[in-house]
């Protein structure tokens, strides 16, 4: 657990996530899923029980290739992050990653200072490549990763719909 300072001049906290986090967690990701129309649910579909959060949270704790990353201000949670390495020999070495940030909170430098602990994390564990998955119009998200050095790798078509409009994503990756 670390102090980050923000934009705005406040200071949030960075931490890995608890299994005592889980019914939080669950109130954050209904209220994030109403807020953005790039996350691959919207509200009412991240279909979960406090119990399996609390599991799945604890099973991400137990593997040295997994992280979850909350970030909390006023003891509210304002953004996560969470990272799945590959669950079999050939690709446990790589995983892929999902992030979110409050509406209110945007702007503020709390998805890069996520994405700092997630790449010192990965090169303490061995992780050699992240990966992940982006709407291509979702310039904001892009922007953050091609910060990071994070290339663009290729391209799948009418990968999202919404209100009855195809939308492609793009895989990038970053290479340890
Ligand atoms: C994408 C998201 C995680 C960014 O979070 P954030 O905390 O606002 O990001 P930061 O403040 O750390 O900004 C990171 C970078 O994003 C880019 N960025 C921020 N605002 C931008 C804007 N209006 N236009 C273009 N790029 C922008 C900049 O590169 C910025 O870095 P800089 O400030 O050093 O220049 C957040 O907007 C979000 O949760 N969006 C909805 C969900 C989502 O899209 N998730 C990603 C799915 S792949």
């Amino acid at each position: 657990m670390r102090d980050i300072s923000l934009k705005n001049g406040l200071t949030a906290i960075i931490r890995e996530a608890n299994p005592e986090d889980a019914p939080q967690i669950l109130r954050y990701i209904e209220q994030v899923s109403g807020e953005s129309e790039f996350l691959s649910f919207g509200p009412g579909e991240f279909e979960t029980t406090v119990e399996r959060e609390r599991e799945f949270i604890e099973s991400t704790q137990n593997k040295d290739n997994a992280l979850i990353i909350l970030v909390e201000f006023n003891s509210e949670i304002i953004g996560m992050l969470n990272f799945s390495g590959g669950t079999r020999t050939r690709t446990s070495h790589r995983g892929e990653f999902g992030i979110s940030v409050a509406k209110k909170y945007w702007e503020l430098g709390i998805a890069t200072a996520m994405l700092e602990y997630l790449i010192k994390w990965a090169r303490e564990h061995k992780i050699a490549k992240i990966d992940l998955m982006v709407r291509e119009d979702n310039e904001r998200a892009i922007k953050l990763y091609e910060k990071f050095g994070f290339k663009h790798e290729g391209r799948i078509s009418r990968y999202f719909k919404l209100d009855r409009k195809f939308y492609g994503v793009i895989y990038m990756g970053l290479e340890l």
